[in-house]
């Protein structure tokens, strides 16, 4: 039940990976968004599913708690729970569906189940200047690379995908290549702001299509550090900066390329960019760059909104409130994703 004024709050839940997120939403504006990181996978190299699984379990309460708190909303104010039904690692969702449900029940307000790229392209939806639909979304995370047109909120089709990496996996596998920490795309971000981006030639796969395909650049750039340093073992600690510039222009030329492909071919203007990897300075830049270019009207979230957070789920859940599309208390969360 809405308010007297007509007004939802929602509380949303993101535990898809390794980022523990909770968001109050209030109609489609974001009161709160709480999210807690996950430094334990770090000494890892990448993410543990069972330690991500633990973590979540600690997290949810204190960030759900400071959540509520911050948008001064209490428990008995809500009018549906949200939460990331899939794609994810099943440990994770579980916790933050179990959560979700159980609080649902306890309240017995609609519960809300969200996909989590879609909630991605719907980030969009967030600031006060938002795309018109149809507008196509680049939507670039640690998992998936997706071109999607967007219909309406509710109405999504993947026009185009990656074949085998994801974009934030070419960032992260060549960041362990040259020894840095996961997660390395941001670190790549920030070394290459120093670099030379054309230093170092890396090839663009021939992929038809508006599908993309990473995992060829990936062997490319192993085999180039290999020669490299057997020549110099010291190159990469020499040539840090350069390197990171030279594979983050490769990566942003073969994501804009296939986006610019994907606008002539649909006539869509209003353009927008999403999930993880759109926190990259290099791919907002040039996104920009192209957008003035092609007269496009573009779009990208606000930092906080690119990276897994539940502001965008809450933001999800509101369209899904507002069309009765609740799930029942049967509900369980999946790896994978239909769309
Ligand atoms: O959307 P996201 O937070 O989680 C998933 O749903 O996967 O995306 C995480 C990915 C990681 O691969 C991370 O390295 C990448 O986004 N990422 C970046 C930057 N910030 C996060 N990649 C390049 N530059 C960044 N500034
Ligand atoms: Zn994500």
């Amino acid at each position: 039940m809405q308010d007297q004024h007509g007004l939802v709050k929602i509380l949303a839940i993101e535990s898809s990976c390794d980022e523990t997120g909770a968001a109050i939403s209030h109609n489609d504006s974001i009161l709160s968004n709480f999210v807690a990181g996950q430094s334990i996978h770090q000494q890892y190299g990448g993410v543990v599913p069972e330690l991500a699984s633990r973590a979540h379990m600690q997290n949810i309460v204190p960030v759900v708690n400071a959540a509520l708190e911050k948008a001064s909303t209490k428990l008995s104010d809500l009018n549906a729970i949200a939460f990331t039904q899939a794609p994810g690692l099943i440990g994770s969702l579980l916790v933050g569906a179990s959560f979700a449900k159980s609080l649902a029940l306890a309240l017995n307000i609609p519960l809300i189940a969200v996909h989590h790229m879609q909630a991605h392209v719907i980030a969009n939806l967030i600031p006060a200047q938002k795309p018109a639909f149809p507008f196509l979304c680049l939507t670039v995370s640690g998992g998936h690379t997706q071109i999607v047109l967007c219909e309406s909120a509710l109405s999504m089709k993947v026009l185009g995908e990656t074949l085998d990496d994801a974009a934030g996996e070419a960032f992260d596998k060549t960041a362990k290549l040259i020894g840095l920490p996961y997660p390395g795309g941001p670190l790549i971000d920030e070394y290459a702001r120093n670099g030379n981006p054309r230093r170092f030639k890396f090839p663009e796969p021939q992929i038809s299509g508006l599908d993309f395909s990473f995992s060829g650049l990936k062997t490319a750039i192993l085999y180039f550090l290999q020669e490299k340093q057997r020549e110099n073992p010291d190159f990469v600690r020499q040539n840090l900066a350069d390197i990171c510039a030279s594979v983050q222009d490769r990566i942003v030329s073969i994501l804009l390329h296939k986006l610019k492909k994907a606008a002539i071919k649909t006539g869509i203007r209003d353009i927008c960019i999403g999930g993880g990897v759109s926190a990259n300075s290099a791919l907002r830049k040039s996104f920009g760059e192209l957008g003035q270019a092609m007269k496009w009207n573009t779009f990208i979230p606000p930092f906080e909104y690119c990276t897994d957070n539940a502001g965008m789920i809450a933001m999800m859940g509101y369209y899904k409130y507002l069309a009765s599309d609740f799930v029942d208390l049967s509900i369980s969360p999946s790896a994978r994703a239909e769309w």
